[in-house]
């Protein structure tokens, strides 16, 4: 199977340079020409607990240069998946599956509208990855990988792909619908990320402090509610879980810090903005959710213009 990964942030690099490692063939696609070519050049520098190793991988800024893949794993930040669905549909030609295990929400309808449905996969993971900088990553936690078909690929199609990155070493389980495995992913992505950004600690400091924690614990019990309002099941007590999830990557830097720290556009709007959204729409009250949207979008129309926090 010859796989790429559209977006080659420190996920992308994650599970491409895993499933390299593993000897499938797979390409690094990014618009970055300083990571592209150090990939090229170095390979994939990988930290892990404080040991070093490199990976050889294949990486382009040119979709044309895949030349076709079975699979198109989708990578990039939120706010840029139109564009790469488009990508992913050129790479993914007729007959190649398209799999998003991208954070928040929107990203499957998204694919689902540049490739035909039925070969979209969606899921979410649970490992935690920093980019160090143009060909360097470093593996902050590992965890769950959950996938399973969008609109009619079937189960087959999962267990394929499951299959592979079973392959490379990551724990994956295949479901009929990932619906509900996004909403619980969106959960812990709620408490941890907007928290993480706007005060500049890693995941697990968030457990430091009873003020961080009641923080995490309103806005994951808001987006609950939310989720039970739009017929979603939510068992247990998901603060727990996202508790339990900021312990295991205590040492990342979430996804939406990094993107703050760099100066780039965060995926608010998919996160908590996503449940501002739904909650409108059902009448649920989320002031925490709505107030931390709002600072980070603060901080987002402020970025490169000194206004950030100095750090
Ligand atoms: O977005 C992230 O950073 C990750 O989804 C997670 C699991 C919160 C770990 O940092």
């Amino acid at each position: 199977m010859k796989a790429a990964i559209v977006g080659a942030g420190a996920m992308g690099c994650l599970f491409g340079g895993l499933l390299a490692e593993a000897g499938v063939e797979v390409w690094l696609v990014d618009v970055w020409p300083e990571h592209v070519a150090a990939l090229q050049g170095r390979g994939l520098a990988v930290e892990q607990g404080g040991r070093h190793r490199t990976i050889r991988v294949r990486a382009t800024t040119d979709p044309a240069a895949v030349d076709g893949a079975d699979l198109v794993v989708v990578f990039v930040k939120a706010v840029h998946t139109p564009a790469a669905a488009r990508t992913a549909a050129g790479i993914a030609g007729r007959g190649g599956l398209v799999l998003t295990l991208q954070n928040g929400m929107g990203n499957a309808e998204a694919l689902g509208r540049a490739v035909a449905p039925d070969r979209v996969l969606a899921g979410t993971t649970a490992h935690g990855a920093t980019l160090l900088g143009p060909g360097a990553i470093r593996h902050a936690g590992a965890g769950p990988t959950v996938l399973g078909p969008w609109a009619g690929a079937g189960r087959a199609a999962a267990e394929r792909v499951a299959g592979l990155l079973r392959r490379a070493g990551f724990e994956v389980a295949v479901v009929d619908d990932p619906r509900p495995a996004l909403w619980h992913k969106l959960l812990v992505n709620v408490g941890i990320n907007a928290i993480t950004a706007l005060t500049g600690i890693r995941n697990g400091q968030l457990l430091d402090l009873p003020q961080t924690r009641n923080l995490v614990a309103e806005a994951v019990a808001e987006a609950a509610t939310v989720a039970r309002a739009a017929g979603v099941a939510v068992d247990g007590d998901p603060v727990d879980r996202v508790l339990a999830v900021a312990r295991a990557t205590a040492e990342n830097r979430s996804s939406m810090g990094q993107d703050v720290d760099a100066g780039r556009p965060t995926e608010i709007a998919a996160i908590n903005g996503f449940v501002v959204a739904q909650a409108d729409r059902l009448g649920v009250p989320v002031p925490v959710n709505r107030t931390l949207a709002a600072l980070v979008e603060t901080l987002q129309g402020h970025a490169g213009q000194g206004g950030g926090p100095e750090r």
